[in-house]
């Protein structure tokens, strides 16, 4: 089994206000998945423009203040919901066409946060589906929080690629950035930042965190933990940069690519 991540970078352009899907993109990366061999493979893929700007417009996942301040955040949630929706139809969408056996799975349909951290959600169903030859497409959404003060919450890509990883065991996880894997500062800004080719602890987090652009579930550096967390259960994960022709096509069929692996501290 691989777990595939698609950035919310690489399938939407992100720095917009407005959802705009990068549909030249989206529709290369379709065309690798389906030109590559699998077994089993789940997608998840990241919000970029059409949840981000939605997310941080209504605040959503800060403390509700008053009732008027939560009618407004479940109105933000309805529309965020809805943007992240469309965005999940369209990756499915093409990823069909080119020949991928997509199945949508909604996240705010059955997974809850508790304090923002993902608390429960029935796997058994996207066990299912991957046991029939499906290839389950899951996203960043905006799901229920059990925490009284905050109640709603943002969900990202990444903290679902850890509960599906520490949960269903795959072989690999793989998440496809916009850029060649972590690097000791932000390459976007820093010409002369160096790819790290392995990372084993978040001594390097403290570097990015300063550097990134604005991301309401914490970018790179929100990434990074995500993975070493996932590494310590046991669970290695690669970052690869899918803005390069075939690098995800070679990736999945387990060719050596160019990338940051993250690994156990020991
Ligand atoms: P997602 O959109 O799902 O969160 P992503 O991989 O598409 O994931 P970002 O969260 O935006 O995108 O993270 C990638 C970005 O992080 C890069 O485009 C880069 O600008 C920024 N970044 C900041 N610091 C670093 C670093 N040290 N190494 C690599 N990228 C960094
Ligand atoms: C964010 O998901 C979900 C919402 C904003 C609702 P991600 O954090 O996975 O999205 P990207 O990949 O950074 O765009």
């Amino acid at each position: 089994m691989i777990i595939l991540k698609l950035g919310g970078s690489i399938i939407t352009k992100k720095d917009y206000a407005t959802p705009t899907l990068d549909n030249k993109n989206l529709a290369r990366i379709a065309h690798e998945i389906s030109e590559s061999s699998y077994g089993k493979l789940i997608i998840v893929h990241g919000a970029g423009s059409f949840g981000h700007p939605f997310a941080s417009k209504y605040g959503i996942g800060d403390e509700i203040k008053d009732d008027q301040d939560l009618w407004n955040k479940m109105l933000g949630f309805s529309i965020t919901q809805h943007g992240v929706k469309e965005l999940n139809g369209l990756v499915c969408e093409y990823l069909r066409i080119h020949g991928v056996l997509s199945v949508s799975i909604q996240p705010s349909s059955f997974m809850l946060t508790k304090n923002k951290r993902l608390y429960s959600a029935s796997l058994d169903l996207i066990r299912k589906y991957l046991d029939l030859g499906f290839v389950p497409v899951i996203y960043g959404d905006v799901v229920l929080d059990l925490d009284e003060s905050i109640k709603i919450a943002v969900l990202s890509g990444d903290q679902i690629v850890k509960y599906l990883a520490e949960n269903l065991r795959p072989e690999r996880v793989i998440m496809a950035s916009d850029v060649d894997g972590i690097y000791n500062k932000n390459p976007k800004i820093n010409p002369d930042a160096e790819l790290l080719k392995v990372v084993t602890s978040n001594e390097q987090i403290e570097l990015i965190k300063n550097n990134q652009t604005v991301d309401v579930t914490g970018g790179m550096s929100g990434k990074l933990t995500e993975l070493l967390e996932l590494a310590n259960l046991g669970v290695e994960s690669e970052i690869i940069n899918a803005n390069k022709f075939n690098i995800i096509k070679n990736a999945l069929n387990g060719e050596k690519v160019t990338g940051t692996l993250i690994k156990k501290n020991i």
